[in-house]
């Protein structure tokens, strides 16, 4: 496995792969949810590079950039034992150097949930994939559905600016007791871990009352926010009933509707959500 710390090394490196290549982006701190994705771009093409960068122009002044977790050694055994052909792993000063000022904005899709609550966010996160994609140029990409938003921002992103990429969602990995796996919830008591199960238990709660006939979105809102107000720990973000494309909040189901949701447990911010019905373009 080759290890690039420049875009020049990671561009000399792509250079010798023949064949498919797939990219996994992540922010390391690695856990199964990437593990999943990792085998699923191994399984469909010739080479795989992983990425590894905490980017910075995704966090807001206020946010967690500097307690986001981190361990690139344990990254770096992890990606070995998975066969992963390389990873890029720069620096800040490397993805934007000295002089630096070009950024990609996704317009509307990014106006709402994550993009309202996080101004500034997809902003960071478009403008890294898009030079992750020019400095890997892989075939295909594989991005979480836990992050449907993100999904649908780079698709959206990929398919405007002619990208030569496929952008390809991968299902979402949870604990046993359905908590989704994610890199944050290391800062997580063991109180609050156990807190943390509202997000899972309220999207079950959704799809029952869908399973049981329930349309109206407003209902459903409700019902959801009612249960995870019972959980003393958990503040809400937001709660959301909405068009699994354009992301617009819905009054009626009509066909499919992505539940989504942002929870504070404690100082840590959860998010997660499911499909109700059918298919979406980041539930393909
Ligand atoms: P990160 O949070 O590290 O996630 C990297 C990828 O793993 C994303 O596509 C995310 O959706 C996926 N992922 C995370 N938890 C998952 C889970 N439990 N099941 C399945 N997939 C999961 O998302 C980012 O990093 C960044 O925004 C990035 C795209 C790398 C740009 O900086």
């Amino acid at each position: 496995m080759i290890v690039c710390e420049t875009v020049s090394s990671m561009k000399k490196a792509r250079r010798q792969m023949a064949g498919r290549v797939g990219c996994v982006p992540t922010m390391g701190y690695l856990h199964e949810g990437h593990l999943t994705l990792l085998s699923r771009a191994r399984q469909e093409n010739d080479h795989v590079v992983a990425t590894i960068f905490v980017n910075p122009t995704q966090f807001g002044p206020h946010e967690d950039l500097a307690s986001y977790p981190r361990n690139p050694q344990r990254d770096l055994a992890m990606l070995e034992g998975e066969g992963i052909d390389a990873v890029f792993m720069p620096s800040p000063e490397e993805m934007y150097p000295a002089g630096y000022a070009t950024y990609i904005n996704v317009e509307g899709l990014t106006d709402r949930l994550e993009g309202a609550s996080r101004p500034g966010h997809f902003r960071g996160v478009a403008t890294v994939v898009a030079k992750l994609f020019n400095t890997v140029e892989p075939h295909r990409a594989y991005f979480g559905q836990k992050d449907a938003q993100q999904l649908l921002v780079i698709k959206r992103m990929a398919a405007d600016l002619d990208m030569n990429v496929q952008v390809l969602a991968v299902p979402t990995v949870r604990e046993p007791d359905g908590l989704a796996m994610s890199s944050r919830n290391t800062h997580l008591s063991p109180q609050e871990r156990q807190a943390a199960t509202v997000l899972y238990r309220a999207l079950t709660l959704a799809r029952e009352l869908w399973r049981s006939g329930e349309r109206d979105a407003e209902r459903l809102r409700r019902q959801i926010i009612e249960l995870i107000q019972k959980e003393p720990l958990a503040s809400i973000d937001y709660v959301s009933v909405a068009d699994p494309d354009s992301l617009e909040e819905l009054a009626h189901i009509n066909s499919t509707a992505l539940v989504s949701m942002a929870v504070r447990i404690g100082r840590t911010r959860l998010i997660d959500n499911t499909l109700l019905g059918g298919q979406s373009a980041a539930h393909p």
